[in-house]
C-alpha cells in the first residue's frame, strides 16, 4: 500500500466530518426523547385538560407517548427506503444538503408544539425527523465510502457511527433536568435540532461531490479528477481513475439496479443477504433496549441515580467507538463484528445472571451496570459501526443505492420492532428476557463466521469481482475465504 493511500487531508476530513453531522441529528433525536419522558408526558396531560376539560387516561396517555417516540422510526423506515429516489439524481452531497429542510420543519414543528398547545406537533416533528434521519442514515455511509481512499474506508466509515453516539450523548446531558429536559427548557431541547442543520448547510456548500458519482454516474472526468487530486492532496491520481474506470467498466454492464432487480439477480443474492444479516445483527442485538430504555433497566436492577447510569453507558459508547475506529483498519471488520457479537452474548448472560439473583445477592445490581457497559462497549467494537459502512461496500456503483436503500429500510424496520415490543416481551418473561438476545447474537455469530468475507484494504472493484465470480460459478454459497481469493483474482 502506498503512503498516499493512507493520507487524512484537511478537504477530506471537511468532506467527511460534515456529512456525519447527519448521523449526529440521527443519534440525537434518539437520545432526547429517553430522559425528559416525565415532563413531556405532563404537557400532554396538561394539553389534553385544557380541550376536553378532563384529565387524561393512563393508557391514552401512554398511546400518545408511544407514538411520539415510535413515529420516529417510522419516519427512518420511509427516508431510508427513499434513498435511491435522490443520490442519483441530485447527487450525494446535493441530496444531504436539500433534505435539511426536513431537519428545520421539525425542529421548528417540535420546538413550537408547547407554545402552539399542539401534540399533533410535536408527533408529526418527530415523525419528520425521522424521515431525514433514515436518510441521513443512506447519504452519508454512500458518500463517506465513495470519498475515502481504500486504506481509510473502515476508519472513516465508523465516523458516521461516532457521529451517531456523540448525538446520542450530547442528547441525554442536554436531557439533565437541571440542564434542558425540565418545563420550560425542553420544547429548546427537541427543537435544537436546527442547529447542525444550519451547520451543515453552510459547511456542505464547500465540500466536494463524490468523485464515483461524477466519474460513474455523471461521466465527468475532468471534474472526478479536480476533486480527487483536491481530496489526496496530490497531482498523482491515476490509481483511484484506474480503479473507477475499471468499476464503470462493469457498469456499463450493471447500469442503475433497481430494488426489484437486486432480488431478482443471482448476481446479487449473496452480498444482499449478507448485507440484510449484518442489519439484523445489529438491531436484534437489543443494543436499543438499553438505549430507549436503560433507565428503567437501571431501575429495575436498583441501581441508586439510573439517570446517570444511564449517562455512564453513553460515555462507554462513544470510548468504544473510538477504539473501532482506530483498529477497524488493522483488525478488520469481519474479526470485529465476530468479537463484538460474541462479547455481547457474554455480557447478556451476565446481565441475565444479576438481574435473576438481584432478590438474593444486593450487589448483584453492581453486576447488572458492568454487564450493561461491557454489552454496550462489545457492540461498539464491530456491530456499531461495521454493518452501516460495509453495505456501501459489498456493493457497486450501480446497485449500490437500491442496497443501502434495502439494508436502511431492514435495519430501521427491526429498530422499531425492538423498540415497541421490548417492554411487552420484559413483562412476559421478566429477569430472562435478555436471553433472547442471547440466542439471536450467537446465530448472527455463526452467520458471519461461515457467510462474511473481509473487505478490508480491498477496492470496491475487488470486493464486487469476488462475489461476481462466485455467482458466475453458480455457487450459491462461498465461503470468505473463497470470496477474498476470488477478489483478488481479479485483480492479477
Ligand atoms: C447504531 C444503531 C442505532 C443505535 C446506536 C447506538 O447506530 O443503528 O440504532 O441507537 O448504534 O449507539
Amino acid at each position: 500500500m502506498d503512503s498516499d493511500g493512507k493520507k487524512v487531508t484537511l478537504p477530506l476530513l471537511l468532506a467527511v466530518g460534515t456529512a456525519v453531522i447527519g448521523s449526529l441529528q440521527f443519534g440525537y433525536n434518539t437520545g432526547v426523547i429517553n430522559a425528559p419522558q416525565k415532563i413531556i408526558e405532563t404537557f400532554l396531560n396538561e394539553t389534553w385538560f385544557d380541550r376536553y376539560e378532563e384529565p387524561i387516561t393512563k393508557s391514552s396517555l401512554t398511546s400518545l407517548w408511544s407514538v411520539a417516540v415510535a413515529i420516529f422510526s417510522v419516519g427512518g423506515i420511509i427516508g431510508s427506503f427513499s434513498v435511491g429516489l435522490f443520490v442519483n439524481r441530485f447527487g450525494r452531497r446535493n441530496s444531504m444538503l436539500m433534505v435539511n429542510v426536513l431537519a428545520f420543519l421539525a425542529a421548528a414543528l417540535m420546538g413550537f408544539s408547547k407554545m402552539g398547545g399542539s401534540w399533533e406537533m410535536l408527533i408529526i416533528g418527530r415523525f419528520v425527523i425521522g424521515l431525514y434521519s433514515g436518510l441521513s442514515t443512506g447519504f452519508v455511509p454512500m458518500y463517506v465510502g465513495e470519498v475515502a481512499p481504500t486504506a481509510l474506508r473502515g476508519a472513516l466509515g465508523t465516523l458516521h457511527q461516532l457521529g451517531i453516539v456523540v448525538g446520542i450523548l450530547i442528547a441525554q446531558v442536554f436531557g439533565l433536568e437541571s440542564i434542558m429536559g425540565n418545563r420550560t427548557l425542553w420544547p429548546f431541547l427537541l427543537g435544537f435540532t436546527f442547529i447542525p442543520a444550519l451547520l451543515q448547510c453552510i459547511l456542505l456548500p464547500l465540500c466536494p461531490e463524490s468523485p464515483r458519482f461524477l466519474l460513474i454516474n455523471r461521466n465527468e472526468e475532468n471534474k472526478a479528477k479536480a476533486v480527487l487530486k483536491k481530496l489526496r492532496k496530490t497531482t498523482d491520481v491515476t490509481a483511484d481513475m484506474k480503479e473507477m474506470k475499471e468499476e464503470s467498466r462493469q457498469m456499463s454492464r450493471e447500469k442503475k439496479v433497481t430494488i426489484l432487480e437486486l432480488f431478482r439477480s443471482p448476481l446479487y443474492r449473496q452480498p444482499l443477504v449478507i448485507a440484510i444479516t449484518l442489519q439484523l445483527s445489529q438491531q436484534l442485538s437489543g443494543i436499543n433496549a438499553v438505549f430507549y430504555y436503560s433507565t428503567s433497566i437501571f431501575e429495575k436492577a436498583e441501581v441508586p441515580q439510573p439517570v446517570y447510569a444511564t449517562i455512564g453507558a453513553g460515555v462507554v459508547n462513544t470510548a468504544f467507538t473510538v477504539v473501532s475506529l482506530f483498529v477497524v483498519e488493522r483488525a478488520g471488520r469481519r474479526t470485529l463484528h465476530l468479537v463484538g457479537l460474541l462479547g455481547m452474548a457474554g455480557s447478556a448472560v451476565l446481565m441475565t445472571i444479576a438481574m435473576a439473583l438481584l432478590d438474593q445477592v444486593k450487589w448483584m445490581s453492581y453486576l447488572s451496570i458492568v454487564a450493561i457497559f461491557a454489552f454496550v462497549a462489545f457492540f461498539e467494537i464491530g456491530p456499531g459501526p461495521i454493518p452501516w459502512f460495509i453495505v456501501a461496500e459489498l456493493f457497486s456503483q450501480g446497485p449500490r443505492p437500491s442496497a443501502v436503500a434495502v439494508a436502511g429500510f431492514s435495519n430501521w424496520t427491526a429498530n422499531f420492532i425492538v423498540g415497541m415490543c421490548f417492554q411487552y416481551v420484559e413483562e412476559l418473561c421478566g429477569p430472562y428476557v435478555f436471553i433472547i438476545f442471547t440466542i439471536l447474537l450467537l446465530g448472527f455469530f455463526i452467520f458471519t463466521y461461515f457467510r462474511v468475507p473481509e473487505t478490508k484494504g480491498r477496492t470496491f472493484d475487488e470486493i464486487s469481482a469476488g462475489f461476481r465470480q462466485s455467482a458466475a460459478a453458480g455457487v450459491e454459497k462461498h465461503s470468505p475465504e473463497e470470496l477474498n481469493s476470488l477478489g483478488a483474482d481479479s485483480q492479477l
